[in-house]
C-alpha cells in the first residue's frame, strides 16, 4: 500500500474540489485552501510543499476573476505569475511533479482554427497574461511538469457559467448572449477525471513519471459552440423549473455586452497532443453537459434514475 502523498491547491473551488475526488485513489490527497495558504505570499507556498513533502502537486489556485483582474493586475500577478513558477522550483526541488492548469485567454483568439500547443501567445487581458506569465515561469524552472490548458470551465457547483445562466432563467424572461466567441465548455469534472487518468500512468510501478513528456497540454471538452449555443443547449436539456415558460434567448456580439477584459472570439483548442500522448480521450461538450445536468437533477430529486 502506497502512503505517496499528492498535494491539491485550491481545495474550493471548481476543478479543486472535483480533483480531491478523483485523486483520492491514487494517494493521499492534501488538499489546501486561501487563506491557509495565500498565493500572494512565496513562504507560505514553500512551507506547506516542504512540510507535506508530496510525490505530486496539483495546482487548482488562481486568481479568475477576469474582469476584476484589470484593475488588481499586481495581485492576479503574484497568483497566476508568480506562485506557479514558486511552485515549480519546490517541485523540482524534491523531485515532485508538478501539474498546473493555463488557459485559453492566453491567446488573442485572432487564429483561424483551433490553437495548438506551439502556437504564439498574445493574451488580450490582464488575466490571460498572468495566466501566461505563469507558464513560462514554470517552463523557466523545468522538471517533470505538466501544463494543462483548458476552457471556458464549469460544473455542478462552484462560480459559472452553467448555473449562473440556470438561475438567470427562473428570474428574468429574456436572456441576451453573446454569441460571437467560440470555444468548447468544458466541465471540471472531466477536467479533473483526465487529470488522475494521467496521473495513474505516470504514477504506475512500470510508469516512471513524465520521461521527457513534461510541457504544455490542451485539455478541453471535443467540439465547439458559442455562449449563445452553450446557453441555448443548457436551458433546453435542463430538467430544472418544469412547467416553467423558458426565457426567450437572443443572440448578440461582443460589442453589445462591453465588459473591462476583453475576450478572445475563438477559443478552439486542439486536444490531439494529450489524446496521443496519454490516451486521453474528453468527450464532446454536449455530452459532458448532460452528465454534469444529471448530476444537478440527482441532486434535486435524489434517486429519480434509478428503476
Ligand atoms: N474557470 C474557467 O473558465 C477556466 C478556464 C480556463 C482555465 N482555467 C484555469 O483552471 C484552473 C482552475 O480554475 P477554477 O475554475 O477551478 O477556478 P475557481 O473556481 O475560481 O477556483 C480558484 C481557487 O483558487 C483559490 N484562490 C484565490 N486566490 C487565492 C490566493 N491568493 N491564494 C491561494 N488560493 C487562492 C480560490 O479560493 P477562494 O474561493 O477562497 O477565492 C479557489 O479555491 C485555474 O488555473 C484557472 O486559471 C479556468
Amino acid at each position: 500500500m502506497t502512503n505517496r502523498k499528492i498535494l491539491v491547491f485550491g481545495r474550493m473551488g471548481q476543478l479543486g474540489w472535483e480533483l480531491r475526488h478523483k485523486l483520492a485513489c491514487l494517494g493521499q490527497v492534501i488538499a489546501v485552501e486561501y487563506p491557509e495558504v495565500d498565493f500572494s505570499k512565496p513562504d507560505a507556498i514553500r512551507n506547506a510543499v516542504r512540510t507535506a513533502a508530496p510525490a505530486v502537486i496539483v495546482n487548482a489556485a488562481a486568481y479568475t476573476a477576469v474582469d476584476k483582474a484589470e484593475t488588481e493586475a499586481e495581485l492576479a500577478g503574484a497568483i497566476n505569475g508568480a506562485a506557479p513558477g514558486v511552485l515549480a522550483e519546490e517541485a523540482r526541488r524534491q523531485g515532485s511533479i508538478l501539474v498546473h492548469y493555463s488557459t485559453d485567454y492566453v491567446f488573442d483568439g485572432a487564429k483561424q482554427g483551433p490553437y495548438v500547443e506551439t502556437d504564439a501567445p498574445h493574451p488580450l487581458n490582464v488575466y490571460g497574461k498572468t495566466k501566461l506569465a505563469g507558464d513560462e515561469a514554470i517552463q523557466a524552472v523545468g522538471g517533470e511538469t505538466l501544463i494543462l490548458r483548458t476552457s471556458w470551465v464549469y460544473g455542478a457547483r462552484g462560480n459559472n457559467f452553467l448555473l449562473t445562466m440556470l438561475r438567470l432563467a427562473k428570474e428574468r424572461p429574456e436572456l441576451r448572449i453573446v454569441d460571437d466567441q467560440t470555444g468548447a465548455p468544458t466541465s471540471s469534472e472531466c477536467v479533473a477525471q483526465a487529470t488522475a487518468g494521467i496521473l495513474a500512468q505516470l504514477l504506475a510501478p512500470q510508469g516512471g513519471g513524465l520521461q521527457g513528456r513534461s510541457g504544455i497540454y490542451n485539455l478541453t471538452s471535443a467540439g465547439e459552440t458559442t455562449w449563445f449555443g452553450f446557453a441555448k443547449a443548457l436551458l433546453t436539456q435542463s430538467a430544472e423549473a418544469p412547467g416553467k415558460t423558458a426565457p426567450i434567448l437572443i443572440p448578440i456580439k461582443t460589442s453589445e455586452f462591453p465588459r473591462p477584459a476583453k475576450r478572445p472570439a475563438n477559443s478552439r483548442l486542439s486536444c490531439q497532443r494529450v489524446e496521443e500522448t496519454f490516451g486521453v480521450r474528453m468527450p464532446h461538450w454536449e455530452e459532458a453537459l448532460s452528465l454534469v445536468l444529471e448530476t444537478l437533477a440527482e441532486r434535486v430529486s435524489p434517486g429519480s434514475g434509478n428503476a
